[in-house]
């Protein structure tokens, strides 16, 4: 309990000071990525919709535009502020945003047919009870989506390693087969699997991230060293003198 209450203290702090940067990333908006995960949760207009740990609703807004009614939830008072502005921003009216912890969701056993959350799993103590939460509140037949990144098993103790520095906030990052496995453990079937690749430039992340002032140079050399020899399993190259890489991400969609 003790351990829970100070990593949302970090969860809060680190995602106070990210809620504007991260809602402007357009890595964030991707194209492709979007439509591959409508595509794989094969979102439609009667879907009731929750979003876990909705950030600063990027997700939410777009899947409100064509399902029936969506529901945002974060424990970042500032992320659901910028949740709120772009609902208004994009003119939506089905959406509703509650600001609470996703490990106990506050929501009716069955009350979603579509429960999605991105690039959350990483920051969670216990990933898997989260899964079993949402996998309560949705309903026989509905889907639930995890979209998060996904390190190769060689590279996945130093790739975790270098997002800890950059965001103290960082957990764990889990490969494929181990997200894979706990959907099939909480007993969500017939999985629909995608890959996408984000590629960043590292001194725009830097610059959307809050690592402690002594850690950034360390950052950067990790990044440097990974060019060549992908230790860190992000693939870092140079581009016009800038360090750029690439976030391998899944989607993968289970069936309750
Ligand atoms: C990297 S952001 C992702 C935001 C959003 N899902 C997106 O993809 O645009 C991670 C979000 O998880 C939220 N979060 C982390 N742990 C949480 C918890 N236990 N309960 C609720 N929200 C949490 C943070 O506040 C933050 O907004």
């Amino acid at each position: 309990m003790e351990q829970s209450s100070s990593h949302n203290e970090l969860i809060v702090d680190q995602f106070t000071k990210q809620a504007i940067p991260f809602a402007n990333m357009l890595a964030h908006s991707d194209e492709y990525a979007l439509k591959l995960l409508f595509a794989l949760s094969e979102a439609n207009k009667k879907d009731i919709v929750l979003d876990v740990a909705c950030g600063p609703g990027l997700l939410a807004c777009e899947f409100a535009k064509m399902t029936a009614q969506v529901t945002g939830i974060d424990l970042t008072p500032a992320m659901i502020e910028q949740a709120k502005l772009l609902q208004q921003e994009k003119g939506l009216n089905n959406i509703t945003w509650d600001l609470g912890d996703v490990t106990y969701l506050p929501y009716n056993d069955a009350s979603f047919s579509l429960v999605i959350t991105r690039y959350s799993f990483h920051h969670l103590i216990d990933p898997s009870s989260v899964l079993s939460e949402m996998k309560r509140v949705c309903i026989n037949g509905g889907k639930i989506a995890i979209v998060d990144v996904t390190p190769s098993d060689d590279k996945v103790d130093a790739y975790n390693y270098v997002e800890k520095l950059r965001d103290p906030s960082h957990v764990r990052a889990l490969p494929f087969a181990e997200l894979q496995s706990m959907m099939e453990r909480v007993g969500l079937v017939n999985q629909k699997v995608g890959f996408y690749r984000l590629d960043v430039e590292l001194e725009k992340i830097l610059q959307a991230s809050f690592p402690k002032s002594q850690d950034v140079n360390k950052i950067r050399q990790l990044f440097a060293e990974d060019v060549n020899n992908n230790t860190l399993g992000v693939g870092s190259y140079y581009k016009e003198n800038m360090i750029h890489f690439v976030f391998p991400v899944t989607i993968i969609v289970g069936q309750k």
